[in-house]
């Protein structure tokens, strides 16, 4: 209710208006106006009466004004603060209390006016019925908060709602006015929303009864828009979509959606077909996406509408995870535990879903659908997921702008741009190497925008984005900021960061020759960025009031003429334009398949029989997969003079072991290989007591490991192995499947090979089938039919007993791999020879093909702005 009330206060122009534009309204329409008698017939008494000219008008224009200012502020207010309030009930924001506030404040405000109206009233004369007089400016005022606030739910610009509210109260008071309309007394005029108003404020002058049906007329009318008003912005700011909520519960079946996409939104359908999205739950995904953007993201969202229509949803979807998680990490309102548990939530079940590749949430089904049809790079999303729990707990800093650069450029580099060039360079459209700086140039100054957008907002969460020796270097501090004040050297602080964006844009504005479409696209963006920090420039301490935006006329002018030539530009190379990849069909997890192997509670990891503990390592640090390679055991063996055997069974309890250090150490996956396809090659004696050891660790009456927090999976192929091997392992499968501490990927019967054969072949049939065309294939589509689609990749291949080689382990997954060679031979490892093989892990530079790894300093950028 503060921030709301703060708001309205903060409204110089509507204070300006209520202060001035009323008594001058009052004064001079009863002092220059005739007093001639008019004669006004009055429902409220049933009769006629006879008020002088002066009298009336002054009445008539004071609703008038009050109508005016109090629908405007309403209107404003509810348009401009959609966005935080959708924000905030997307970061879990009890709806209900943005609603409260809203309407306190509307009585507030339309109190208060209507007492000051009526106080100048009575300077001039003083009404029989002074209370009489006061409800009913209240009630006029009422009346057009509620025309205010419900125009802002179905109109975007400020200037439309500005001459829908001047229309609508002119049409009503004008015509409720004996002076101006002779026949004032229609019985049509009931109909109006000022009529009760009008009628209560005309009584109150000379008559002593109280016009009850008519001030309650007035206040259904306020209720009825304001109620309105309300439910659309209850309706608009739901994670909902429009289609969903219209067709309601009973739209269980998918295409019944999808009609109603279609026939209320052709457009939007015409783009998710362009762009082959069919799924309802997906489409709901990008639609709250869409949102989210057009109502944060002004010039994103410009942007967007010069692509190719089948690349749009790609921006949707980036822009609303990126939006989503950023103003959960931003809620200080949530407090530091609930921010993180929610980040953390939300980030995990993202990967889990990236990993499946389908999600229940729309949210995140948007996502993964766009990161496995574009075949973004997984990478990128830890490192953001990372980057955003960093801000939830409030351990990011920015000092220099070398941190600068590198907190925006995580955020916005490895999904945004690089993908953007990959995604539009074809035969005959090429990105040249100052393409790619220009399009840096360009997301610099993006971002250095759009942190002096949110300057308060970020300031009022503790958190500004930029370099705090910049708000030294200015004596700027972020509790004046989240005031409002402009203490220090803000306003030079301000045009400093302005003119380091003109200078970014600048850079940006030389690149693009090569690709006509994108030069078109981005030369348009930068004039709409120059716009903006033109408005910025012009009234730095705007931005502490509320946003600075650019003056929506010329914005959209802009944006028009840039639309016409972007359009042109595509046509001419709509050859070239990229084409979206056929979908990745899944199995889904069959219904009903619930209810895990609850009993007996899970216990602890047995500890080291030294005691040892594991090094405390960040958690960020920690591989997310580690795959063994558990050799040796036949020399180990052979050493004792013992036959292979023996070593096998030891090898068992070192399986064990390490399982507990991978527990301890908080490994998410653990791959093992037991047995591999070339292992057949072996006496079948052998072979035979390795199966048999491996189906009796399988038992979960008598099996410890099982009494764990460990979840089971099988890879490998099943012929070959003895049936009761290939049940037991199915049955460990199911019943650990609700499990959540490590995941144990037992590889039996496995080959490299072969998996990545199998793969092939799928993809083979669903070609053969007509499902998928054989260039849409991408390297997500083959390994969605691996053994495991849903394991990360390896970060760490460890193998015991001193060989140096891999041995057709896991061969796609672990391309990326960090290679351990232990000499150790596996009955002789422990938990220990784990724990230094993740610490050398994590001392290890991952570049990924890149010069540096995605969160280090990318020194290149220290010049560029000292
Ligand atoms: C690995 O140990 C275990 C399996 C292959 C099942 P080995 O049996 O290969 O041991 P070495 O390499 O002969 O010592
Ligand atoms: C790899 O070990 C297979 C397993 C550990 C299960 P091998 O001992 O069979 O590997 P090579 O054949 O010597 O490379
Ligand atoms: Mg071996």
């Amino acid at each position: 209710m503060r921030h709301a009330a703060l708001e309205q206060a903060r409204n110089r122009l509507a204070l300006v208006l209520v202060l001035f534009f009323v008594p001058l309204w009052l004064a001079l329409a009863y002092q220059v106006l005739p007093d001639d008698p008019v004669r006004f017939f009055l429902r409220a008494a049933d009769q006629p009466v006879v008020l002088g000219a002066n009298t009336v008008s002054q009445l008539s224009g004071g609703l008038h004004s009050l109508a005016l200012i109090v629908g405007f502020m309403m209107f404003l207010a509810a348009s401009r603060s959609a966005e935080f309030d959708h924000r905030m009930v997307l970061a879990g924001y009890p709806r209900i209390c943005l609603l409260l506030a809203r309407s306190v404040v509307l009585l507030l405000t339309a109190a208060l006016t209507a007492g000051y109206a009526t106080a100048w009233v009575c300077s001039f004369y003083q009404p029989a019925r002074l209370d009489v007089m006061t409800a009913a400016f209240m009630v006029g005022a009422l009346t057009y908060g509620g025309v205010g606030i419900l125009l802002a739910a179905v109109l975007r610009s400020e200037l439309a709602g500005m001459f829908a509210v001047i229309m609508v109260s002119f049409i009503d008071l004008t015509l409720q006015n004996p002076v101006a309309n002779p026949s004032a007394d229609s019985p049509l005029l009931k109909w109006l929303p000022a009529y009760g108003a009008m009628q209560s404020a005309v009584s109150a002058v000379d008559l002593t009864q109280t016009p009850w049906r008519h001030l309650l007329l007035g206040l259904c009318w306020s209720a009825g828009l304001t109620a309105a008003g309300l439910a659309a912005f209850t309706v608009r700011t739901s994670r909902r979509t429009l289609t969903q909520r219209l067709l309601g519960p009973r739209a269980t079946k998918p295409c019944a959606r999808l009609v109603a996409l279609h026939l209320l939104h052709p457009v939007r359908a015409y783009i998710y077909r362009q762009a082959r999205i069919r799924d309802t739950t997906v489409i709901t995904g990008y639609e709250i996406c869409r949102r989210l953007m057009r109502r944060s993201g002004p010039v994103e969202a410009a942007l967007t509408k010069l692509l190719p229509a089948r690349l749009r949803p790609l921006f949707w979807a980036m822009y609303g995870y990126g939006r989503y998680l950023d103003d959960i990490s931003d809620t200080q309102r949530l407090g530091r535990q609930e921010r993180v548990a929610r980040v953390s939530g939300f980030s995990e079940l993202l990967e889990s879903d990236l990993r499946a590749g389908h999600s229940e949430d729309p949210l995140r089904a948007a996502f993964v659908h766009v990161v496995w049809t574009w075949d973004l790079p997984s990478g990128g999303v830890t490192a953001l997921n990372a980057l955003y729990r960093q801000d939830a707990k409030g351990q990011s800093t920015i000092t220099t702008w070398d941190d600068w650069y590198t907190y925006w450029h995580t955020l916005t580099f490895p999904f945004g741009v690089r993908r953007l060039m990959t995604l539009l360079t074809a035969p005959g459209l090429a990105f040249t190497p100052d393409d790619a700086q220009a399009l840096r140039g360009w997301t610099d100054a993006l971002n250095l925008i759009d942190v002096l957008r949110d300057l308060r907002e970020d300031a009022a969460e503790g958190f500004v984005k930029l370099p705090t020796a910049v708000l030294d270097e200015y004596d700027v501090r972020t509790e004046d900021l989240a005031r409002g004040r402009a203490a220090g050297r803000y306003a030079e602080m301000v045009h400093a960061m302005t003119s380091h964006a003109r200078q970014w844009l600048a850079q940006a504005a030389t690149g693009g020759s090569q690709h006509p479409p994108m030069a078109v696209a981005l030369r348009t963006v930068i004039d709409l960025h120059l716009l903006e920090l033109d408005r910025i420039d012009r009234r730095p301490h705007a931005l502490l009031q509320g946003r600075s935006r650019a003056n929506p006329v010329r914005f959209h002018l802009t944006l028009a003429r840039g639309r016409l030539r972007t359009a042109s530009a595509w046509r001419r190379h709509t050859q070239t334009t990229a084409t979206v990849p056929s979908p990745i069909h899944l199995p889904r997890p069959a219904e009903g398949d619930h209810g895990a192997l609850s009993t007996p509670p899970l216990l602890p990891p047995k500890p080291h029989s030294s005691g040892a503990q594991p090094p405390q390592l960040p958690a960020h640090l920690i591989p997310q997969h580690v795959a063994i390679i558990m050799d040796g055991n036949g020399r180990w063996a052979t050493h004792r003079g013992q036959p292979r055997t023996a070593g096998h069974e030891a090898g068992q309890l070192a399986v064990r072991e390490v399982i507990y250090g991978a527990l301890e150490i908080g490994l998410p996956h653990l791959s093992l290989y037991s047995l591999s396809s070339e292992n057949w090659a072996r006496p079948a004696a052998e072979i035979q007591a390795i199966l048999r050891l491996a189906q009796d660790g399988l038992v979960m009456e008598t099996e410890e490991v099982w009494r764990r927090d460990v979840r089971l999976r099988w890879s490998g192929l099943p012929e070959g192995l003895p049936p009761g091997l290939v049940h037991a392992l199915r049955q460990t499968e199911h019943l650990t499947r609700h499990r959540t501490g490590l995941t144990v990927n037992m590889c039996i019967n496995y080959g490299g090979h072969s998996e990545i054969t199998q793969a092939a072949r799928a993809l083979a049939r669903q070609v053969a089938a007509g499902t998928i065309q054989p260039d849409d294939i991408t390297p997500r589509h083959l390994a969605g039919h691996l053994h495991q689609p849903d394991l990360p990749d390896v970060d760490l291949l460890i193998r015991t007993g001193g060989e140096q080689r891999t041995s057709n382990f896991m061969p796609w997954q672990s391309t990326y791999a960090e290679l351990v060679f232990l000499d150790a031979l596996w009955p002789d490892t422990d938990r220990t020879h784990l724990w230094q093989a993740i610490d050398t892990y994590t001392r290890r530079d991952r570049r990924f093909g890149a010069t540096r790894s995605p969160l280090t300093n990318p020194d290149e950028h220290t010049a560029r702005v000292h």
